[in-house]
């Protein structure tokens, strides 16, 4: 999910560097990885590196190809001045394992999912997103059929492994 291919390769053609690419996946591709992708770019933007890196999401599942992020997604992320609106979901493609640096799974079924498909030299580039939590916590739970509290949850382990995201990337970034 993006904003277009233009948007990320007019980037990436401005920087010396080549940018680091990350494809943030979860099943549907309408709540945690637009989620991800949205609060991951602003953190970029903010710390000034964004034209670093290429920042996009997917999902396992056909379920929603083309629709908007669920809106309930949409309204969490912008009562913390995240945008969602211009996502469109789409699938995780066989041209994602070869193009993205970092392929970053919400929950373990996801992760199982990307091992199915993905071509066995490019595995070291799965990876789950939790991996970059200060919490603790292990996945990143599907908020799909709870409350709103769930996408509030979501939220908060989405900023933290965000945040531990872009401090591991940070000398790769700044080089
Ligand atoms: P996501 O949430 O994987 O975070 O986008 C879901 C959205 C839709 C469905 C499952 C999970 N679904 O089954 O339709």
């Amino acid at each position: 999910m993006q904003e277009t291919s233009a948007d990320r390769s007019d980037r990436a053609r401005f920087s010396r560097e080549k940018p680091v690419k990350i494809l943030f996946v979860c099943l549907g591709n309408i709540c945690r990885s637009p989620t991800a992708e949205a609060v991951f770019r602003q953190l970029a933007k903010e710390a000034g590196v964004i034209d670093r890196v290429i920042v996009d999401s997917a999902g396992t599942g056909d379920y929603h190809i083309g629709e908007r992020p669920d809106p309930r997604a949409c309204w969490a992320a912008s009562q913390r001045g995240y945008d969602l609106m211009r996502l469109r979901a789409r699938q995780v493609k066989a041209d994602d394992f070869e193009e993205f640096d970092y392929i970053l799974a919400m929950d373990e079924q996801n992760l199982r999912a990307l091992k199915q498909i993905a071509p066995r030299h490019h595995e070291h580039k799965l990876r789950m997103f939790t991996d970059f939590c200060s919490t603790g916590d292990c996945t990143v739970p599907d908020p799909y059929a709870g409350g709103p509290q769930g996408f509030e949850f979501v939220l908060d382990l989405i900023e933290d492994a965000a945040q531990g995201l872009l401090r591991h990337l940070r000398p790769e970034l700044t080089r």
